[in-house]
């Protein structure tokens, strides 16, 4: 028997599988292709203070091993997420779920925040500040330290629940941001979001993307994603959710390796539906075959 348990900021998760935020809507969609309870948690798309239509089509490009989106943060906002979406989400999913918060000013988070203390299925806030696709907000936040700090700060202030702070790769140096973090109250951290791109038509000669450039995901952004979850691990000492590119058992255990506690899958689930599930059922074969009895027994191992 192996065990795939882990404990992310005193959240006792039975694996570290999680579906990105973004892909996986309010957990409508994927349930009737499995029984979600397997999941270790979810984290839900990005909700704002008010409702949000998002960026003007086309916002999909897709790419050589990955994709670019600019969505622009579509979602009901958060007094329907909390009073619809997250109850309608406990009815088919009965473990704790992960809240993405985003916002166009340091109370917009905070305000967020405060509204999800009504739902009782919020295990930990996720303060989105590295979306790349709106203006004046998101990554507009993420890419300076200061704002992290006073973003985090708030956020901490206005929310009982464990706080995890999700950044941009968009900057030279990620340990800078992810420190503000951490001193602005962090429970935790979550990387990467999307890196910056574009494509071009080479019928139209024009942006393919309506709003010219995206976040780009999907296994090419591995390495890039590990690297920068290798140096925050050692820059701070706080529990990490790794994000990027993650399609299979093996780079779960990557990730872990590199520090992260939990991960999050996000474009693979485009790809199939069934992503999340098919690499928690193949996380046993993968631990046999490296000797792994306990997976949290790997979380750093590359840093010894
Ligand atoms: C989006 O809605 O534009 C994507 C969210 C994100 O990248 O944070």
């Amino acid at each position: 028997m192996v065990d795939l348990s882990v404990s992310l900021a005193g959240l006792e998760l039975d694996n570290p599988v999680i579906p990105a935020s973004g892909v996986f809507g309010y957990g409508q969609e994927y349930k009737d292709f499995y029984d979600i309870n397997v999941l270790g948690s979810i984290s839900v798309k990005g909700t704002t203070a008010e409702p949000r239509f998002g960026n003007p089509t086309p916002r999909i490009a897709e790419c050589k091993e990955g994709m670019l989106n600019s969505v622009g943060l579509q979602n009901p906002g958060i007094a329907e997420v909390v009073g619809r979406c997250l109850p309608e989400l406990k009815k088919i999913y009965r473990k704790k779920v992960i809240l993405n918060v985003s916002g166009f000013s340091v109370d917009e988070y905070a305000y967020c925040a405060a509204a999800a203390e009504k739902a009782d299925n919020v295990g930990i806030i996720e303060v989105n500040v590295s979306c790349p696709n709106v203006h004046d907000g998101g990554m507009a936040f993420g890419t300076k330290p200061e704002n992290v700090l006073a973003v985090t700060r708030a956020v901490k202030k206005a929310s009982t629940r464990p706080v995890f702070v999700k950044l941009s790769p968009n900057v030279t140096d990620i340990t800078e941001t992810a420190l503000a973090a951490a001193e602005g109250g962090a429970d935790g951290i979550s990387l990467i979001n999307t890196l910056v791109g574009m494509r071009i038509d080479l019928k139209t000669r024009r942006p393919v993307l309506a709003a010219k450039s995206g976040g780009f995901s999907g296994p090419a952004i591995f390495p890039i994603a590990l690297r920068m979850v290798y140096q925050v691990f050692e820059a701070v000492k706080l529990p990490i959710m790794g994000i990027g590119g993650i399609s299979s058992a093996e780079d779960v255990m990557e990730m872990m390796l590199a520090g992260a506690t939990a991960v999050q899958v996000g474009a693979a689930n485009l790809v199939s539906p069934t992503a999340c599930r098919d690499i928690i059922n193949d996380l046993p074969r993968v631990m046999k075959k490296y000797s792994v009895t306990k997976l949290s027994d790997i979380i750093g191992e590359a840093h010894k």
